[in-house]
């Protein structure tokens, strides 16, 4: 594994002679999904002609499936099998082996007569055609024992309870200070459910050769999700081949697997033949993981200058009951501003609904909408600009930790943002601008967003014709993994972008952890240079040792890889040249990145600031944004272009959160009220205005050997609190329940 010091030595990337590193380079597979030709799960096409697939979502939120009757589904036509708990194949118990909550564990499917959630899958048809298993499916008779289900949040906060194995985090004594601080400010936010409506559904097409079960599914998680089926098949993890190749949308609602994989592997060792299953629009919003709704109680105490002296935020939110995951709204705050007495922390209630999950800057995308407001709304009460109360506020090291930062630019960020924006031109004083019948509000937020490295490894393969493959257990959620590999293979090894081939998405491939947590591109692109690295090594040695090459007898140390070729002083030969005569076979290179052995001496994080201008009509109530503008330090960027877009697809959720997204439960059954896209609001191309992300230069040399950070979740963080800040500002009205709608405005 080569090192940081290593990588320095020689490092192809600062040198940037391919000219492709950074640059905004179009998407490796973007021909393909803008062809419609790039085959998601459901459309690969297997090798015989398929069954398909249907499940049944149970219409309660607790009790029992008293009785079932099947026999109108069965005897309908096409139909060839149908499913309850009573007859599916036996599967291991659910969590063996590993840890009970992993994703890794075992998930059977119709396990019991047991039903935890409104829409749980519970009874599964398959047929010749989709429309068979569809008509079918309606014809399950299924009978409940219903049980009282507690699905109220708001009703049930009460209940709350500290999450398994956390308590809160105290520095100093909070209420102390805050009693004694001279300006105290205490105001509670709610935030509602949120859905992921990816836009392809969760969906597997599997088939089995001899005892290999072959699965095509929609996950951002190669390994896990191998393991947690074999462990739920009670097979070898090596008897299946798992693959993921394009994955339309993840945003943490497919770092899991859910029953369309198991009951695909299934069906399609049962019937003999490959079966294919998918999630309704409907199914997805009542039967996947969903963001859960918060409470968050903020609590300021500041001297007259600004500056804290006790600051906590502390959150309530929900989970189904045999779940622990916590949206953990308070955990970036424990970092984001100094103040001597500090008290985070988070209360879960436990309801009769699906598993809450991750959702795209989980914990962060939540908890700004409220802290970030708070801070606008004591600047307001101090008489200071926000951006002047930040920078009031600015840690020199980790206010809870005392670990330094790797980098923190986020004073910087504010300062660029505010001059780009033309904040000196805000009016402080609510309700003052007008433009035709709009009132104009400027507002603005920080953002922050963890940032992590997880182990990962990568092979290159060059062959005869010079074509460099790029080997990784990846997986692109529309991010643009596929580009930014394809970038550091050409960078590092001094070749055009075309001569790189991409393959990820196998189970059989090099492991890498996956998209999540915004550290896939610094993960997995990390291993990638390596591997990229050792191949060099590779190539230059073999061109040296050569008595047919140009180069030979040379210092292979002093090769270097440029135009797709190996060079020493004036000699040169081309990679295809070299390879073609000496390694005909082509030749392998691996790879393997691993959090360094002091990565937790630093505090490391993503930061940007957003700014935003609104208009909101005060007769209709209707808010309009009208610009974005984010400014973001987050690391070196390895695409401008596929950054840029993550970025702003934050930005734009963070609007939606604060503006548009949100569901409700229909306390009569336990179900989500709005079960498609129509009924979930998310912003379309004319509720968002202009919106710009801008990237200041960093490098982060703590962070990997590249230097890069993740952008996948952090526009998404404190995006919705500047849309907040601005909405005041236009109207002279604050809402601390989020979505904003008109009604609330009026
Ligand atoms: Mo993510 S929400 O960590 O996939």
């Amino acid at each position: 594994m080569s090192s940081v010091r290593d990588w320095e030595a020689t490092n192809p990337i600062k040198e940037g002679r391919a000219g492709v590193f950074g640059k905004a380079v179009d998407r490796y597979e973007g021909p393909l999904k803008v062809t419609g030709t790039a085959p998601y799960a459901y459309e690969v096409e297997p090798p015989a002609q398929p069954a398909y697939g249907v499940m049944v979502g149970a219409e309660i939120a607790r009790g029992r499936i008293a009785d079932v009757d099947t026999a109108e589904a069965e005897a309908a036509p096409g139909v060839r099998l149908v499913w309850t708990h009573r007859n599916v194949p036996a599967q291991a118990p659910r969590g063996t082996r590993v840890h009970p909550r992993s994703t890794a564990g075992s998930k059977p499917a119709l396990e019991s007569d047991r039903i935890v959630h409104f829409g749980q899958p519970v009874a599964f048809v398959a047929a010749d055609t989709l429309e068979q298993a569809t008509a079918a499916a309606r014809l399950v008779r299924l009978a409940y024992a219903e049980e009282p289900a507690v699905t109220d949040f708001s009703a049930n906060l009460d209940a709350a309870g500290d999450p398994p194995g956390e308590g809160d985090v105290q520095v100093g004594d909070f209420e102390a200070g805050f009693s004694a601080a001279p300006v105290q400010f205490d105001a509670t936010w709610t935030t509602p459910v949120q859905n992921h409506c990816q836009m392809e559904p969760c969906a597997t097409t599997a088939w089995w050769e001899g005892g290999t079960c072959v699965v095509h599914t929609s996950v951002q998680m190669v390994k896990p999700a191998q393991h947690g089926l074999a462990e739920t098949l009670g097979i070898g993890r090596d008897d299946v081949r798992l693959l993921t190749r394009y994955i339309g949308g993840g945003f943490g609602g497919k770092g899991q697997t859910y029953d369309d994989l198991t009951l695909a592997a299934l069906a399609a060792r049962a019937l003999g033949r490959p079966v294919k299953v998918a999630f309704t629009r409907r199914q997805m919003m009542q039967a996947t993981v969903h963001r859960p709704a918060t409470v968050q109680r903020v609590r300021l105490g500041a001297q007259a200058d600004g500056r804290l002296t006790a600051m906590s935020l502390m959150t309530w939110t929900h989970c189904d009951r045999d779940g622990a995951f916590t949206e953990r709204a308070s955990n970036f705050a424990r970092s984001l501003y100094a103040a001597p007495n500090r008290l985070t922390g988070h209360r879960l209630v436990k309801l009769d609904l699906p598993a809450a999950g991750p959702m795209r800057a989980p914990g962060e995308a939540s908890g700004t909408l409220s802290l970030e407001c708070a801070m606008d709304e004591l600047a307001e009460r101090l008489g200071l600009d926000p951006i002047e109360l930040r920078i009031r506020n600015e840690p020199q090291a980790d206010p809870e930790t005392g670990r330094p930062f790797s980098m923190r630019q986020l004073v910087r960020c504010m300062r660029e943002g505010a001059q780009l924006f033309g904040w000196d031109r805000r009016n402080p004083v609510p309700g003052q601008v007008r433009d035709g019948r709009w009132l104009v509000g400027v507002g603005m937020a920080a953002a922050i967003r963890g940032n992590f490295l997880l182990p990962a490894k990568c092979s290159f393969q060059v062959d005869a014709d010079g074509v460099i493959t790029v080997r990784q257990g990846m997986t692109d959620i529309g991010t643009g993994t596929y580009t930014v590999l394809a970038q550091i293979a050409a960078e590092t090894l001094g070749v055009p972008l075309a001569s790189v081939r991409v393959e990820i998405g196998d189970s059989e491939l090099p492991p890498a952890p996956g998209s999540g947590g915004q550290f896939g591109a610094a993960s997995a692109g990390s291993a990638a240079l390596d591997a990229g690295m050792n191949l060099r090594r590779a190539l230059a040695e073999l061109a040296v040792g050569d008595p047919a090459s140009p180069l030979h007898g040379g210092d292979a140390a002093a090769v270097t890889f440029h135009d797709g070729l190996v060079a020493l002083e004036n000699r040169a030969e081309t990679i295809a040249a070299l390879v073609a005569r000496a390694a005909p076979q082509g030749l392998t290179a691996d790879g393997e990145i691993r959090p360094a052995a002091d990565a937790r001496e630093w505090s490391q994080h993503t930061y940007g600031a957003h700014f935003v201008e609104v208009g909101v009509d005060p007769v209709t109530g209707e808010t309009r944004v009208r610009r974005m503008l984010g400014v973001f330090a987050a690391g070196r960027i390895i695409n401008a272009k596929t950054a840029r877009s993550q970025l702003t697809g934050g930005m734009i959720w963070g609007a939606a959160s604060a503006l548009h997204e949100g569901n409700a439960v229909d306390a009569r059954y336990g179900s989500f009220i709005a079960q498609d896209l129509a009924q979930y609001v998310i912003p379309v191309q004319a509720d968002i205005g202009e919106v710009e992300a801008i990237m200041l230069d960093e490098v982060d040399d703590k962070a990997n050997p590249m230097g890069v950070k993740g952008v996948g979740e952090l526009g998404n963080s404190g995006a919705g609190a500047a849309v907040a800040n601005a909405v005041y500002n236009a109207c002279g009205v604050r809402v601390r329940d989020y979505p904003i709608t008109p009604d609330k405005l009026l």
